[in-house]
């Protein structure tokens, strides 16, 4: 008896301190001598339990011959019971499977076995026994499988938490009712990521029907919808509502409001959508208790009202970031003094703001405006004072910003975003010394600027530097020590590289230098930063060879570009055996001799574009199947385009002008246009390792030409798909396979010596655009499926010997003469030549002089037709259809429209077929 009014005692205190301390300020203290029992239970326990002894700071301490309730971790009641075990961090790995030992603790109140990794297996049993648990603390463990039953018959329950960031747990059945309904003195209920499909009014009840006591709710990632159901309005006790990263799509209730202990309310990303009168409750900035208030990245629109100004607001987090709000930053936000973090980017703010303003929040740590449509005034008149004494970060990127802000006097800044706006003149050399050396990131990008102001002293504290897109010349300017991701592209600086510029940085995961004007040899010095992931030196003026070295000893590098330049003598046939090589752009250079065996090394490798240059080689068929691009354009390439394997991603492949011959295989690239359901993963080509700063990823770029215009697609959606062999000397027909190519959308085999009719398979291509066959020797008529085409939007089929009538239809007779010019006998609109005697075709020639089995492998078609009608066309017309606007930035998608949209109206959606390219 001793021992319940013990832990009643011990219950109650438990309570009272968590009124007054929400989280977790227990210290562990042994009050008595370990009872004999306890300690075999213990020892048996250490025993079965797998752990890593290096991440222990506990078990392996651990000693037979100390008292067991001063052990670490431990803690005893009056009696010499056991009843708080805090095993979390331990690096437990296993022997969890039932831990029946565990039940001998029968008078255990607390568990903690956060931080551990029992690999997603089920909460065992000896877990679920212990029925006198009052904390249960299972976070990041992670268990999996459902929460079991027995859960709710630990009645004593005051703290749950089984969060975890990979969801493992699910409830589903038993469901949260079930499992909450006899848990009524829960006050603390975490479950971050467990998987709870449930409709907004089943889990809202199930929770403020059972548990009245409730203060802290944190739901984050649980796969719950909305909307939030009025009973919740019942807990308005509750001090903490994280429902994040869930499904809620409604408007913010306004019962919250009603809260008045309420300190954190954090709802970001959860879909949080309009309502007419402005989405954000304004009573609730109101709240006097409220510290944390978070709803970035979701729908919420409208204008903030001013609200009533409190004598003591307490916010201290106020996140707004990613939502539509629009109209004045309200002037109540200025009153808001506690205010740490302030960040409302990415939303539709408007006017013009005063940074001034802001000093009145002499707290403010980070201050985030960027991207909005807001015009910060940034002069400040007294200078005098450090105007903003704590602040730490501050983003201003598309302000409308014409000089930089005065921020000589700012100690404590770190973070410094000033991207995107209208400054110009020089880069002022104070930039350098805010944050009394501590400033580690620096975005100067998009501005007008055009030098740095000498003498310049770049902090090593630096990680991060971007100076894109100004118009900054003269030399380069040394990397910091410890710098990892730095882009000096698009600008003007000349001269050459550093010759050390590799060696003092071992940190560097990104480095772009181009487009500028640099010249002399590449540095040797890359291939020390061996770290290096992105290494971007396009377009500029670089001569001399290829360092062996820089393919060989970065063996991080996914990214390495330096197309554009005046690079000259071969490829070494150094990449390593474990290249991960994703993106390989040496296009446009003076590279001759062969490509090297070695990139076989890259199976990463996704785009090879080598065009224009001298390289003098076979078709590369050791190149990796995870290619998607391959450009081997304006080159010496020769002979035959055949390989025994297929590449079964690609979807762009040009090797116009070279000297291929021989007759057009098409197997190789079969299985490119048909097993495409694994692209579905993401939607551009793009390397995406991981990097920390920038949300953006580094994206394949690459010039397509497509009706003689060459166009640079800066995204490449995976489902664009081109073939083009122009300008070579492939002979034969056009194998009638080629139809099965049916997700092709650029077709380009002009200028070869191809012969015989065009095939009636193209017309399956149905995404087809673009369609040249122009100057070859095919003869007899236009069939007449290609007026099925009905997004094609450039034809060529001049300059080869068709005759007869052009089909007719709403396709064809769309484009020009030119389109159609320059055969012999072709007749009809959009010529000018009428087809006066219809019976004239039947004395034409057998159009095909060639015999067939000479044209086409058979063995090949056969092997396409298999697939084909595996699969079916119809297939890739529901998963493709993707909007084309995605797909190409501003300037490009201009430059398309006018390529593959002379008349807009043809480009309707017709018959069920959607377009994809
Ligand atoms: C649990 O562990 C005990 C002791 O190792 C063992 O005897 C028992 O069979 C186990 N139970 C289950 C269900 O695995
Ligand atoms: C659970 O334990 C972890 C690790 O000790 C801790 O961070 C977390 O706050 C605990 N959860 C609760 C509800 O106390
Ligand atoms: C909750 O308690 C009631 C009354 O003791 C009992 O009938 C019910 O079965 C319990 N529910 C669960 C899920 O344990
Ligand atoms: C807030 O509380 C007041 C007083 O209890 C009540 O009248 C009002 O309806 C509540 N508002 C909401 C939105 O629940
Ligand atoms: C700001 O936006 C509001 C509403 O979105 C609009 O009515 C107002 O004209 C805008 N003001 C300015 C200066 O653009
Ligand atoms: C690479 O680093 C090593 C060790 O610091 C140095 O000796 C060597 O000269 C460096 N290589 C180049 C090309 O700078
Ligand atoms: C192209 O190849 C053919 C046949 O192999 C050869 O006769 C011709 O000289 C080559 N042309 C060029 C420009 O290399």
């Amino acid at each position: 008896m001793r021992i319940s009014l013990h832990s009643q005692c011990f219950f109650s205190f438990i309570r009272i301190l968590l009124i007054f301390c929400i989280f977790n300020c227990f210290t562990l203290h042994a009050y008595n001598q370990c009872l004999e029992d306890q300690r075999t239970v213990l020892l048996e326990l250490k025993n079965d339990l797998i752990f890593d002894s290096t991440l222990s700071t506990k078990l392996v301490l651990w000693n037979q011959t100390r008292d067991c309730c001063s052990w670490e971790g431990v803690e005893c009641d009056g009696t010499g019971h056991v009843i708080n075990l805090q095993l979390n961090e331990e690096g437990i790995l296993g022997g969890i499977h039932n831990l029946s030992t565990l039940s001998g603790l029968g008078y255990l109140e607390k568990l903690n076995l956060a931080y551990n990794d029992f690999g997603g297996v089920q909460i065992p049993e000896g877990i679920l026994n212990l029925k006198h648990l009052t904390h249960l603390n299972l976070s990041y463990a992670p268990f999996g499988g459902q929460v079991p039953i027995e859960v709710s018959l630990m009645r004593r329950l005051v703290s749950l938490d089984l969060s975890s960031l990979v969801s493992y747990l699910k409830i589903e059945n038993p469901n949260l009712k079930m499992l909450l309904q006899n848990l009524t003195g829960l006050r603390e209920l975490y479950l971050d990521g467990v998987n709870i499909s449930a409709q907004g009014s089943e889990w809202c009840q199930a929770i403020s029907s059972s548990l009245p006591e409730l203060r802290i709710l944190s739901l984050k990632l649980c796969s719950l919808s909305g909307p939030l159901h009025y009973s919740l309005s019942k807990l308005h006790f509750l001090s903490v509502v994280q429902l994040d990263a869930n499904d809620i799509l409604s408007p913010v209730p306004n019962f919250f409001a009603n809260f008045s202990y309420l300190t954190t309310l954090s709802l970001s990303g959860c879909g949080l959508n309009n309502s007419l009168s402005g989405s954000i409750p304004q009573s609730l900035f109101s709240l006097p208790s409220l510290k944390s208030l978070k709803l970035s990245d979701n729908q919420l629109s409208g204008r903030l009202y001013e609200f009533p100004t409190l004598q003591f607001s307490n916010i201290v987090v106020l996140d707004l970031r990613d939502n539509r709000l629009e109209g004045q930053i309200p002037e109540s936000f200025f009153t808001l003094e506690r205010l740490e973090y302030l960040d409302l980017s990415y939303n539709f703010f408007n006017g013009t703001v005063q940074l001034e303003k802001f000093q009145r929040l002499q707290n403010l740590g980070v201050l985030v405006l960027s991207n909005n449509n807001l015009s910060v005034d940034t002069s400040i008149t007294n200078t005098s004072l450090s105007t903003f004494p704590q602040l730490s970060g501050l983003a201003l990127a598309s302000c409308k910003l014409h000089k930089f802000p005065d921020l000589i006097n700012q100690h404590e800044l770190k973070i410094l975003d000033l991207s995107n706006n209208r400054i110009t003149g020089e880069v002022p050399n104070w930039i350098w010394e805010i944050g009394n050396g501590k400033l580690f990131y620096l975005n100067l990008s998009l501005n007008l600027l055009v030098g740095l102001q000498k003498p310049y002293h770049i902090p090593s504290s630096l990680i991060l530097l971007d100076v894109h897109s100004n118009q900054l010349h003269g030399e380069l300017p040394p990397l910091p020590p410890h710098a990892e991701y730095m882009d000096y592209s698009h600008n003007n600086f000349e001269k050459s590289i550093p010759l050390n510029i590799g060696n003092p940085t071992t940190k560097l995961v990104y480095l772009s230098l181009a487009n500028n004007s640099l010249s002399g040899a590449i540095p040797t010095s890359f291939c020390n930063a061996t770290q290096l992931q992105v290494l971007d030196l396009s377009a500029n003026k670089l001569s001399g060879t290829i360092p062996p070295c820089l393919v060989q000893n970065l063996k991080q590098l996914g990214v390495l570009k330096f197309g554009g330049n005046n690079i000259s003598g071969n490829i070494p046939n150094t990449f390593c055996v474990n290249c991960s090589l994703e993106i390989l752009d040496i296009s446009h250079n003076y590279l001759e001799g062969s490509l090297p065996v070695s990139l076989a090394n890259c199976k990463s490798l996704q785009v090879l574009n080598v065009r224009n240059n001298n390289i003098d080689d076979g078709f590369p068929c050791m190149l990796p199947s995870s290619l998607r691009i391959l450009m081997l354009r304006s080159n010496r390439f020769h002979g035959q385009v055949r390989c025994s394997k297929s590449w079964t991603n690609l979807q762009i492949i040009d090797i116009a002008s070279n000297n291929f011959t021989g007759y057009l295989y098409t197997k190789s690239f079969l299985g490119m246009m048909l097993e495409k359901d694994a692209r579905l993963k993401s939607d551009y080509i793009q390397y995406n390792r991981g990097f920390v700063y920038g949300d953006d990823y580094y994206r394949a770029t690459v010039k397509v030409t497509a009706k003689g215009v060459e166009m640079e697609f800066v995204k490449i959606s995976t489902t664009f798909t081109v073939i083009d062999f122009s300008c070579n000397n492939f002979q034969g027909e056009i194998p009638d396979a080629i139809g099965d190519l049916s997700s092709l959308c650029v077709l380009n085999l002009s200028h070869n010596t191809f012969a015989g009719i065009i095939p009636k398979s193209l017309g399956n291509l149905k995404h087809l655009e673009s369609l040249d066959l122009s100057t070859n020797q095919l003869r007899g008529e236009i069939p007449k499926e290609l007026t099925r085409l009905t997004f094609l939007g450039a034809l060529n089929l001049s300059n080869n010997q068709l005759i007869g009538p052009i089909p007719s239809g709403p396709q064809l007779q769309t484009f020009s003469t030119n389109s159609f010019q320059g055969n012999t006998g072709l007749c009809g609109f959009p010529l000018n030549i009428s087809c006066r005697h219809t019976g004239e075709n039947d004395n034409v020639p057998p159009p095909n002089s060639y015999r067939k089995d000479e044209a086409i492998n058979w063995d090949y078609v056969s092997v396409a037709l298999g697939y084909v009608i595996g699969l079916g066309s119809i297939f890739w017309l529901l998963f493709f259809c993707q909007s084309f606007k995605h797909k190409f930035n501003d300037q490009t998608e201009q430059v398309f429209e006018k390529v593959f949209n002379p008349k807009g109206k043809r480009r309707r959606h017709r018959g069920g077929v959607t377009r994809r390219c």
